[in-house]
């Protein structure tokens, strides 16, 4: 299978798992627990059935949203997610390009690997930083005036994280992160030699966001679940997100809310969004979905601060479903990991793109000139 065969997020979900040896690859498909929440944030969608209006008259359509500040030219855009340069050794980069080239958004994460500085220097495109509340308030402080400095449009609160998810996958398949040779991964990395190559020849990236917190100068990353457990406070509470709001002063949202009552109090606090995620699955096993625990938000707090659906998207109909029950606009983290693991920018620019189309026709399809027109009585909820 090749790249140009590859026409929805499946396709290069299998181009990603034949390129990358079983425990990377297993670390970005995994959830928690049994994976019955990583598996429920897609099936959901099939459960909302499109009523589409016919003979509308239409022979395009505007497919931009407002959000966190910025006018995206599509309703979609990416997530922060860590260690992507585990994946392919572009990482963020890919990101970066796709997002300027598309008119997007993306998301970076503190775990990421390259710096604020880069990124910002890198893409005018819309950025957004994914933050959490540290134990050291110096270290959270600094990142957020690097943001600041390098021009980011927005800062993401993650509060689904005060302790790291039980993804059994990763112990089974000898994940750590660093990647670490192990009996049981030994097999997959020699098996896919030309991942192991080049991560051994050029891979000795460093986790730049956080690197004022770990062994300065070190090359060697710390491990990812180890830093969620340390680092990160525990006891971050809704004065924690005021006073970071306050702290930062420009777009923000709390990434990981998924109750009502969670809603209004972000609403009470001055966020300017609210992401409805449970961490693509990979927390709190058994949690609702987010397209499942949109409708209630909206009627609750809708008009009153965005809100983005974040997890199980997969296809423009997806995202169309999503916005007509009320979202502001949806964003995706395995959507694009597949793609950059199997082909780097190349990967996120042609998912992306494919996703674009997928929504513009789906659009056409359903009789709407632009997003304000995908309205709930367009669904159908089984
Ligand atoms: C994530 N996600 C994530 N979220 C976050 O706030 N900080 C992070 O560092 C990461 N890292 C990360 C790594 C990997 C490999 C994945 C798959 C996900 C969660 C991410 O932002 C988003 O919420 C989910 O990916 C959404 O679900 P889907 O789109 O992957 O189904």
């Amino acid at each position: 299978m090749r790249l140009q065969q590859c026409y929805k997020t499946d396709d290069f979900r299998r181009l990603a798992k034949k390129r990358l040896p079983a425990p990377i690859f297993h670390y970005i498909d995994g959830g928690a627990d049994d994976e019955v929440t990583l598996g429920r944030n897609t099936s959901a969608f099939d459960d909302v059935d499109l009523v589409p209006n016919v003979l509308a008259g239409i022979d395009s359509v505007d497919m931009s949203v407002e959000v966190l500040g910025r006018k995206l030219d599509m309703p979609l855009f990416m997530s922060p997610t860590a260690m992507q340069r585990l994946f392919h050794h572009e990482g963020e980069t890919a990101l970066a390009r796709t997002a300027d080239k598309l008119g997007t958004m993306f998301g970076v994460s503190t775990l990421g690997t390259r710096s604020i500085e880069e990124l910002g220097a890198m893409s005018a495109a819309p950025k957004l930083f994914q933050i959490y509340v540290h134990n050291d308030p110096g270290l959270t402080t600094s990142m957020i005036e690097r943001c600041r400095e390098a021009k980011f449009d927005a800062l993401a609160l993650t509060v689904d994280t005060i302790v790291a998810g039980n993804r059994e996958r990763d112990y089974l398949t000898g994940m750590t992160t660093p990647p670490k040779l192990t009996p049981r991964s030994l097999l997959s990395f020699m098996t896919h030699p030309n991942w192991t190559l080049n991560y051994l020849a050029r891979e000795k990236f460093d986790l730049p966001n956080i690197s004022a917190s770990v062994d300065a100068g070190s090359k060697v990353p710390v491990s990812v679940m180890e830093y969620l457990n340390k680092e990160l406070k525990r006891t971050i509470s809704w004065d924690d997100a005021a006073n970071m709001i306050a702290e930062w002063g420009g777009p923000f949202a709390i990434k990981g809310v998924m109750s009502v009552d969670d809603a209004r109090r972000a609403v009470d606090i001055g966020a300017s969004a609210i992401m409805i995620s449970n961490h693509g699955g990979r927390q709190l096993d058994g949690s609702r979905s987010p397209i499942d625990q949109l409708p209630a938000i909206v009627d609750a707090v809708g008009g009153d601060i965005e809100i983005i659906v974040d997890g199980g998207i997969r296809r423009g109909t997806h995202v169309l479903k999503a916005l007509a029950m009320g979202a502001t606009a949806c964003s995706g983290g395995r959507l694009y990991l597949y793609a950059l693991a199997a082909a780097g920018s190349q990967g996120v620019r042609r998912a992306m793109s494919l996703l674009q189309s997928e929504i513009e026709r789906g659009m056409l399809l359903m009789g709407c000139k632009s997003i304000a027109d995908l309205r709930r009585n367009m669904l159908a909820v089984r």
